[in-house]
């Protein structure tokens, strides 16, 4: 019997450091899915290549390579539900998701925050804003998050935290990097949650 493998959607724009995790967790716990797309605002960036060198489709979508915002969305819908995507994952995708592709994906978009939510969330809070903030305002403890993407930035429902010690004489980058380090298993592991509630 042929079990059908959740197929995957992973948005990113930069590194790509949490693309490469959840794909190798997902060889390593091992997890009844595959990522068989990754999409991004970016020819070329870190999670781009890693897709293309372990032969997964990639897709470079921006508003700019077309006429009207609408046009986008439902082309960025097109293509997901042509490559049959059951899941989006979003990791370190530096645009908003078009409110038409949240709708046709509820319950079934998860976005990854480097911060404890509802704490330090919201627009213009990514990166080095995030942990300087969690800096200055004098946190003993910061954190990652996993939650559902609604039409809001990061007010979906939480589906799994993590927390890590802010240490004396953190800096924003040595945060980050703990931050991060933390992100790698917690996503995987909300990924593996998110299916098992699929299955009940
Ligand atoms: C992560 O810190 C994630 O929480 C945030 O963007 C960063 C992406 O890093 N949304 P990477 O591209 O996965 O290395």
């Amino acid at each position: 019997m042929t079990i059908h493998k959740t197929r995957l959607a992973v948005f990113c724009s930069g590194n790509g450091s949490n693309f490469k995790s959840i794909f190798r967790a997902i060889a390593e716990k091992p997890l009844n899915a595959e990522i068989v797309l990754c999409v991004s605002n970016r020819s070329q960036c870190g999670a781009m290549e890693f897709a293309s060198q372990n032969g997964i489709a990639t897709l470079h979508i921006t508003e700019k390579q077309f006429g009207a915002f609408d046009d986008f969305a439902a082309a960025m819908v097109a293509c997901l539900k042509n490559a049959q995507i059951d899941i989006v994952l979003l990791a370190g995708y530096m645009r908003k998701v078009p409110d038409a592709v949240v709708a046709a994906f509820a319950d079934k978009m998860l976005n990854i925050h480097p911060a404890l939510l509802p704490k330090f969330g919201g627009e213009g809070m990514y990166g080095m804003f995030v942990h300087s903030a969690v800096l200055e305002a004098g946190e003993t403890e910061s954190g990652a998050t996993v939650h559902f993407v609604n039409e809001e930035y990061d007010k979906g429902k939480i589906l799994l935290q993590r927390r890590v010690p802010v240490l004396p004489g953190d800096t924003p980058e040595s945060l980050a990097a703990r931050v991060l380090e933390c992100e790698h298993t917690l996503y995987p592991d909300a990924l593996e949650k998110l299916l098992a509630m699929q299955n009940t």
